[in-house]
């Protein structure tokens, strides 16, 4: 097991890499503890979970709202939950950010920790602080920053995961190898197989590795004033795209660094050889890389993109393979620089699967 520690404003976060869920009871206080998690986590495994009492959430980022806030606190106050008591949140990423938001205003605030059930949520989601609910159809309106005390991330968990669902954890750790680390890029390339076969030492090391870059950045930068913007690489794109073509998070970020990467190599910022291969080791993971989508729709979600100032954005480039920077560039300016490019993202189609899979129940 590895342990790696953030420092932040709103508390300090260990997060327990190759720990397991039976080994809750080191971490929480189970007489004073409610779990909050998922239908499908649930009916997977609830036979690993702590006799403490469990709220369950339905599945899926439909339920990240406010309705179910509502309803969690209401059966915490149900069960006479206190300023003593403790939350687990045990799931993916719906489940971390609605359990930490949970915990961060029921009372004013009780002690909470993850146990993390997906790929993504255990490289990027439950890391970090950042905690919310979507409102009206846009994502992350209303959250808070708030350290969970711990995070396992228990391997063992993900044998059960959706493919589609593992992949998503891929583009992330893509992701943050693309951002700042040559070696995990170099790794990645190499073992992408055992990686999508789940191996259990090459998940462990993509897993702290990518937390590595992730839980470094955060301890410079908990509250996204610089540095930590560079953790958006593929995102404006990737956002905008999961928006309006319904596919999952993950997905859309791959075909969004893609976007990224050859805006970057428009700018002079990216050898073609750099960004073939990226495109490359995201086409080995799986993962779609050009997908038909219909600019006026994208560019019109970026326009109303959270993270936009005015009608400019924060957009992180790549001068390298490892080496992103933050440059804020007008939303016209993508717009053209978008439809300028050769065969991006217009003329190659990946052709997904049923997309309804996306939000299938494993
Ligand atoms: N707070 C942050 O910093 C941050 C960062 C990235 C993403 N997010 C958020 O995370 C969410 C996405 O997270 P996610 O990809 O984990 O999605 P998710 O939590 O919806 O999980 C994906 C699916 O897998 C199922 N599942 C979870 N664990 C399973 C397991 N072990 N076995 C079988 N099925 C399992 C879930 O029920 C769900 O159907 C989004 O809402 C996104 O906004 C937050
Ligand atoms: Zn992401």
């Amino acid at each position: 097991m590895r342990a790696i520690d953030i420092q932040g404003d709103t508390g300090d976060s260990t997060i327990l890499v190759g720990e397991v869920l039976e080994s809750l009871g080191k971490y929480a206080p189970l007489e004073k503890t409610a779990v909050i998690t998922d239908t499908n986590v649930r009916r997977h495994y609830q036979k690993d979970f702590p006799s403490c009492e469990v709220i369950e959430i339905g599945a899926g980022e439909v339920i990240k709202n406010l309705d179910s806030v509502g309803k969690i606190c209401q059966r915490l106050m149900d069960m006479g939950a206190d300023r003593s008591s403790f939350i687990v949140g045990i799931g993916g990423g719906v489940v971390s950010d609605i359990a930490g938001f949970v915990a961060s205003i029921y009372l004013r605030g009780v002690r909470f920790g993850f146990v993390s059930t997906t790929l993504l949520s255990q490289v990027d989601a439950s890391v970090g602080g950042k905690n919310g609910v979507n409102l009206g159809g846009y994502k992350n309106m209303i959250g808070v920053f708030n350290q969970p005390e711990f995070v396992i991330c228990d391997m063992n968990l993900l044998k059960t995961l959706p493919e589609r669902e593992l992949l998503s954890g891929f583009a992330e750790i893509v992701k943050h190898a693309a951002i700042g680390d040559p070696r995990l890029f170099s790794y990645l390339e190499e073992n992408y197989e055992k990686a999508i076969n789940l191996d259990p030492q090459v998940i462990e090391k993509l897993v702290s590795d990518s937390l590595n870059i992730k839980s470094s950045i955060v301890n410079r930068d908990e509250k996204e004033k610089g540095e930590r913007r560079k953790l958006n690489f593929g995102h404006t794109f990737g956002h905008a795209i999961e928006k309006t073509t319904g596919i999952s998070h993950g997905e859309a970020v791959s075909a969004g660094m893609v976007i990224a990467s050859e805006l970057s190599k428009k700018t002079g910022y990216l050898s073609p050889k750099e960004a073939r291969k990226i495109e490359s080791l995201l086409k080995k993971l799986k993962l779609p890389v050009r997908l038909q989508i219909d600019p006026e729709n994208v560019l019109a979600a970026i326009r109303k993109d959270k993270k936009r100032i005015g009608s400019a954005i924060n957009f992180v480039f790549l001068k390298g393979i490892s080496h992103a920077v933050v440059e804020e560039v007008s939303i016209n300016a993508l717009d053209e620089a978008i439809r300028d490019l050769p065969d991006c993202p217009r003329d190659q189609v990946t052709v997904l699967t049923d997309i309804s899979e996306v939000k299938n129940e494993s």
